[in-house]
């Protein structure tokens, strides 16, 4: 295969040249993107918690409870902590570790994957969308289509098997979530499953690299956007940065240990007829320390065509207006209109 041959510097290489005390100008946005305008939720209002041992729990009181807080967390915030998940520790040390060691790769290894199509199953990038938004991302990525076919980079050693476990670990917990969240809009526990045909869902594992930035006010990690999918569930290191849009404006999204961060995507918003908004995030950057975060996008089958649950419809005048193109086609229309712009569906027409 002939690899594009483009002139171009990662984010980390150039985080790592040495002296480096500001930033090219083609990595600063004119207005501050500051991650200090951000608050931090109040003690009152803070990003929910869901435990998940307590919805795949055997008492019916507990895991209606469950039920409840998923649709509280789903419609008012968009986002949730997950918390004894079951994943083990190790698998998911093991893929952060692994997914590091693909960055530490030499960039001719990496550029292999330079990828210039939203449906390649694999790839490589670094400041995304520069042509189109001139101003450069400090950030690089690797993105894999995960299901229904397996794909990863060769190198380093031991990353396909980790991303083999770690991922088919996740496809679980996602099935289990989603049966939570169909029930928490009042359908049948299998109602997404069934719709979504997940037995060949399109899943997507990538991982964002952001080295430290010495201006991290004026560059950006990830500006603001909605996923693609139904969810996402992301694993970080100890290192904040993500951002979440909660009533106009932006709350810090803190770590917490071993938990994942999982969020509302396009595609839930369709299915739920607006009731789970898609959420607005973002990434900003830190002036001291690497951090990484590996989102596992769960969607539809890609010839899927979402529509509205019948059952959230109710009457003539409920039911939102949103494009119905099958899921593989979304992905293309949405990469190249609008992703940067941070459009939700019920916005694209
Ligand atoms: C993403 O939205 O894909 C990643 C956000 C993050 O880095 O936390
Ligand atoms: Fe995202």
């Amino acid at each position: 295969a002939s690899a594009p041959r483009l002139q171009i510097t990662s984010a980390k290489t150039l985080a790592e040249s040495s002296n480096l005390t500001s930033i090219p100008s083609h990595y600063a946005f004119t207005t501050p993107t500051s991650g200090d305008q951000a608050v931090h939720a109040d003690h009152d209002d803070s990003i929910p918690v869901i435990d998940f041992s307590l919805l795949s729990s055997s008492n019916p009181d507990q895991r209606s409870k469950a039920i409840s807080d998923l649709a509280k967390a789903c419609q008012d915030w968009g986002v949730f902590m997950l918390i004894n998940h079951g994943v083990p520790e190790s698998q998911m040390k093991g893929t952060v570790d692994a997914l590091m060691g693909f960055f530490d790769l030499t960039e001719e290894d990496k550029n292999k994957f330079l990828g210039k199509h939203v449906l390649d199953p694999i790839i490589y990038g670094t400041s995304f969308k520069a042509s189109v938004d001139k101003v450069l991302l400090w950030r690089d990525f690797l993105k894999m289509m995960v299901h229904p076919k397996f794909h990863c980079p060769p190198k380093p050693e031991g990353l396909s098997e980790a991303l083999a476990e770690y991922t088919g670990e996740l496809r679980k917990l996602a099935r289990e979530l989603l049966k939570g969240i169909s029930e928490s809009l009042g359908l049948g526990p299998g109602y997404i499953d069934e719709a979504m045909n997940m037995d060949s869902s399109l899943q997507i594992l990538a991982a964002n690299l952001y080295p430290p930035c010495p201006q991290p006010e004026l560059a950006m990690g990830l500006p603001s956007h909605s996923d693609y999918g139904l969810l996402t569930i992301l694993m970080q290191n100890d290192i904040g940065g993500l951002q979440v849009n909660h009533g106009g404006k932006w709350v810090k999204v803190d770590p917490i240990p071993n938990a994942f961060v999982v969020n509302t995507a396009d595609q839930l918003e369709i299915m739920s007829n607006g009731k789970y908004k898609s959420v607005l995030h973002r990434a900003v950057l830190n002036n001291k320390t690497t951090r990484i975060s590996i989102p596992f996008s769960v969607g539809p089958s890609p010839n899927t065509v979402v529509v509205p649950a019948e059952q959230l419809v109710d009457g003539k005048h409920n039911q939102a207006t949103y494009i119905s193109m099958n899921y593989k086609d979304y992905l293309e229309f949405k990469q190249s209109r609008v992703l940067n712009k941070g459009l939700c569906p019920s916005q694209v027409k």
